[in-house]
């Protein structure tokens, strides 16, 4: 069927009748760019949803999945396993800083979220603190959408019409326009102060309640907020005086995004647990991975003396293809040098900084934020859906967040990709504002 009716599909997080009026159809993708039905060029300054950190169509990843599905199609994960899953857990490990040793497979960042929700469940149950039920989320957060996950986010509109069923409260969010707008790399105004707040919640719901904070180290699909100067450091201080667990959800700055493999590494921030999905196939097969501190594994499996001892997986965990596009990937990201290419202070996201803010100044932008190649442009109003729609025909990708327009771009960006973004971005911002 070359042109079937749009009717059936119920897309996700789109406006289905405004699609199906105007679609934006995507027929191939390679290297930076996307290819529509029209047969243009699409400029890729999202890496599709943050995922694709390798580019599009690497022949290596393409290929190693192709293989796998000839060899191994499909293996159980429960009770049986494949030597795939456990090669790609050992290269994770050691990719992973500290003593997160110990790798669960999911298929998507929302079933990351709730498996490291469990995991920290799971942790205290099984040291004598079932009490610890609560959650400390983040305003603006964003942890996917499935049920603990729209709880522990702070986007309201993720969760109005369907509740939120954990017991949680929530840190402000970290923005401050007042001090902090325009920073380049992480604002420099306020960081101690805001994770002091954690201690208010610790006061208000008590230790013995909190199982566990999540936060994502750099907020993505809630603005790009990197995170002020001290702030996850002291947030990780206070977890450890209560002995409440902290989860990095790296579902967005894992896999290069900030200078290393993790942003835990690039601010120096140990999580007792890590949650990603995304850049682990660059987008190739849909796969999450749950890394887990030691001490929380142990904790888990000493606490059964035989059995199952952790009553939770997903029919397609390990799933050989995925764990060959990951494997493929990691090739990849390490032969290309693609983690150091997302340094703060290297020759490309220095380019992408300066370049984007030489916007400011511009009608309507009051903020323009970046940490390495991760960023936004925020407005004065809800301009972002509109910009990337003018964007779009000009042949660029931007991620529109309301107030702002995001991006995430593929490691392998050039200058050329920079200028050009820079150029169609101000041309559409002064149509818009015009
Ligand atoms: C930080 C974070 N966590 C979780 C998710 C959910 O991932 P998925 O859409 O694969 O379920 C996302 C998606 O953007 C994310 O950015």
């Amino acid at each position: 069927m070359n042109n079937p009716s749009l009717n059936t599909h119920w897309m996700p997080f789109t406006p289905n009748k405004g699609f199906k009026a105007s679609p934006r159809m995507l027929t191939g993708a390679k290297g930076m760019h996307w290819i529509t039905d029209d047969n243009r060029q699409v400029l890729d300054m999202t890496a599709g949803l943050w995922c694709c950190n390798a580019g599009h169509g690497n022949p290596h990843i393409a290929e190693a999945i192709a293989r796998q599905a000839r060899e191994l199609d499909y293996a159980p994960c429960f009770g049986f396993g494949h030597p795939l899953a456990f090669e790609l857990s050992e290269r994770l490990a050691h990719l992973a800083p500290g003593n997160l040793n110990r790798v669960f497979y999911t298929n998507s960042g929302s079933e990351s979220v709730e498996t490291a929700l469990k995991m920290a469940l799971a942790y205290h149950h099984a040291r004598g603190e079932a009490g610890r039920q609560l959650f400390i989320g983040r305003e603006r957060g964003y942890h996917g959408v499935n049920f603990g996950g729209i709880a522990v986010g702070g986007i309201t509109n993720n969760y109005k019409a369907f509740g939120q069923w954990l017991p949680t409260d929530h840190l402000s969010h970290t923005q401050d326009l007042r001090r902090n707008a325009f920073s380049r790399g992480l604002p420099l105004h306020g960081g101690i102060d805001m994770a002091n707040e954690l201690e208010k919640l610790i006061r208000l719901h008590d230790a013995s309640r909190i199982a566990a904070v999540i936060i994502e180290p750099i907020s993505g699909a809630g603005g790009v907020l990197p995170p002020p100067v001290g702030y996850l450091q002291r947030i990780r201080e206070i977890c450890d005086q209560h002995g409440i667990l902290l989860i990095f959800d790296e579902v967005i700055c894992g896999f290069g995004r900030t200078g290393e493999a993790f942003a835990s590494q690039t601010f120096q921030v140990q999580p007792d647990i890590m949650t990603t999905a995304k850049g682990l196939t660059n987008g190739a097969a849909p796969m999450g991975a749950v890394l887990a501190g030691d001490h929380v594994y142990d904790a888990v499996m000493e606490a059964s003396a035989s059995g199952v001892e952790f009553f939770h997986g997903y029919t397609y965990s390990a799933h050989p293809l995925a764990c060959a596009a990951a494997m493929a990937t990691l090739d990849v990201y390490e032969q290309d040098g693609l983690y150091q290419r997302g340094d703060a202070d290297g020759e490309i996201s220095q380019y992408f900084e300066r370049g984007l803010h030489s916007l400011k100044g511009l009608p309507g932008v009051i903020d323009i934020r970046n940490y390495s190649l991760i960023a936004a442009v925020e407005f004065d109003a809800p301009a972002g859906t509109d910009i990337q729609a003018m964007a779009w025909e000009q042949g660029l990708m931007l991620r529109s967040l309301g107030n702002a327009i995001a991006m995430s771009p593929p490691l392998i960006l050039e200058k050329e990709h920079v200028d050009q973004t820079v150029g169609i971005l101000e041309r559409c911002i002064r149509q818009h504002f015009k």
